[in-house]
C-alpha cells in the first residue's frame, strides 16, 4: 500500500520551527523523516521534548546533502535565518523537493527574484511563508474588501507592535516590515504608486545600535487607497497585530487577540485581560493552515495562492521605504 503522507524535511528548530514542528508532528498528512539543526544541543533538547529521538534522523547543518539525495522527501520547510534562505531554497529547488520557506526569503529582491526563478526553470513550487493570507480574520476582511463588502475602499491601517524586542535585525527589513507590507499590498492587489517613510528611535537600547523603533509608513495606490503602517520594534503589552479597513460603505476592524474572552465589568469600567505574548499564540490557526495549504499544493488539491508577485512586490516597497527613510523624500515607486 502507498502512504498518502508527504514526507518531509525541516531545517532550523528555533522560535518558528517549533511551531511549524508540532503543527507537523500533529498532522496526520505528514511523515517527518529529516530535521536539520545548525546547534545539535537545541537538535537533541527538542527531539526529546517531542518523543522523537531516534524516530526521526537528525543533520547538522553540513548534511543538507544527504537530505537532499533523500527519495521520500517531497517538501523542506526552511526556518533558518533569512541569511541563509536563498542558498537552501535554491539547493532544494535544484533536487525537486516543495519548498516551504520562512518569511522574508531574503533580505535583497534579486536574491528573491533568482529563487523564484528556480522554481519556474525546475517547475517546482516555492511559498513564502506569509501566514497572515490564511488567519481565518484577516482573509475574511479580504474576501469582504475585495468583492466590494465595504464599498470603494479608502484605507486600510496596519499595526504591528512586536514583542519580546529582537535586536537581530533592523526595523526597515524585510524581517519587521514584509508581513504588513504584503497585507496592504493584498489589499489593494498592486504596488503602491508612492511610498514615505517617518521613523525614530524612542528605545534607548534601540538608539545605541543607530536604529530605529517607531515607524509610520504610508503609501497611495492606484485604485485610490491609501495604506498606512505603523510599526513598533517592542510592545510593553504583548504581541499587538490589528487591522482597519474602511470604504464607502462601512468598515471592519481586528484587533489584537486576548489570551481569554472574558471581560469583565465593575463601577470603574470594563476590562479583559491580556493580550498573547507573541506569534506562536496570536497565529497558531494560520501557521496550521499555511501548512495544510502547503500540503494540499503538493498532492494536487490546490493551487498555490501565495505566488512570487507576493514577496518580490513587498521587496519592492520595503527598497522604498529604505530610501524615503535616507532621502527623507516621498520615493515614487517604478512599475
Ligand atoms: N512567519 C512568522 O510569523 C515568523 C515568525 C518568526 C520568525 N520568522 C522567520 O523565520 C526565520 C527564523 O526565525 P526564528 O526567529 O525562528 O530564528 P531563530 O534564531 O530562533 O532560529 C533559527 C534556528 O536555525 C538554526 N540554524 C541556523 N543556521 C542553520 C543552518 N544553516 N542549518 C540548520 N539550522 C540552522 C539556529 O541554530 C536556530 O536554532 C526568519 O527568517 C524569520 O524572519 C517568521
Amino acid at each position: 500500500m502507498t502512504s498518502t503522507k508527504v514526507g518531509l524535511a525541516l531545517l532550523g528548530l528555533g522560535r518558528i520551527g517549533q511551531v511549524h514542528l508540532k503543527i507537523i508532528l500533529s498532522s496526520e498528512r505528514t511523515n517527518l523523516l529529516w530535521v536539520m539543526e545548525e546547534n545539535t544541543k537545541i537538535a537533541e533538547m527538542v527531539m526529546k521534548k517531542h518523543k522523537m529521538l531516534g524516530k526521526i534522523r537528525v543533520a547538522s547543518s553540513d548534511q543538507f546533502d544527504d537530505i537532499l539525495l533523500d527519495p521520500s522527501v517531497q517538501g523542506i520547510f526552511i526556518c533558518t535565518p533569512t541569511d541563509t534562505h536563498t542558498i537552501l531554497v535554491r539547493k532544494a529547488l535544484a533536487a525537486r523537493k516543495a519548498v516551504f520557506c520562512e518569511k522574508p526569503l531574503s533580505e535583497e529582491l534579486a536574491d528573491i527574484e533568482a529563487c523564484y526563478n528556480d522554481a519556474e526553470k525546475y517547475a517546482g513550487m516555492l511559498f513564502c511563508a506569509f501566514n497572515r493570507h490564511f488567519d481565518f480574520g484577516i482573509r475574511s476582511m479580504y474576501e469582504k474588501a475585495r468583492s466590494g463588502g465595504l464599498g470603494k475602499i479608502y484605507m486600510v491601517k496596519t499595526t504591528f507592535r512586536d514583542t519580546p524586542l529582537w535586536m537581530g535585525d533592523p526595523s526597515l527589513s524585510q524581517t519587521f516590515l514584509s508581513h504588513d507590507v504584503d497585507l496592504l499590498c493584498w489589499f489593494a492587489g498592486a504596488l503602491p504608486d508612492t511610498v514615505v517613510v517617518q521613523a525614530t528611535a524612542n528605545i534607548k537600547e534601540v538608539a545605541g545600535k543607530c536604529d530605529v523603533d517607531t515607524v509610520g509608513i504610508l503609501m497611495r495606490f492606484p485604485c485610490g487607497m491609501l495604506g498606512i503602517l505603523d510599526f513598533c520594534k517592542y510592545s510593553p503589552y504583548g504581541y499587538d497585530v490589528r487591522l482597519e479597513v474602511s470604504g464607502s460603505e462601512g468598515m471592519e476592524i481586528t484587533n489584537a487577540k486576548p489570551v481569554s474572552l472574558v471581560k469583565t465589568y465593575t463601577q470603574s469600567g470594563q476590562s479583559t485581560g491580556q493580550i498573547y505574548a507573541s506569534f506562536p499564540d496570536r497565529f497558531l490557526q494560520a501557521y496550521t493552515s499555511e501548512q495544510e495549504h502547503f500540503l494540499d499544493v503538493i498532492q494536487g488539491k490546490a493551487e498555490l495562492e501565495v505566488t512570487r508577485v507576493f514577496p518580490e512586490r513587498a521587496a519592492k516597497v520595503i527598497d522604498a521605504v529604505k530610501e524615503s527613510y535616507k532621502t527623507g523624500q516621498v520615493i515614487t515607486l517604478k512599475k
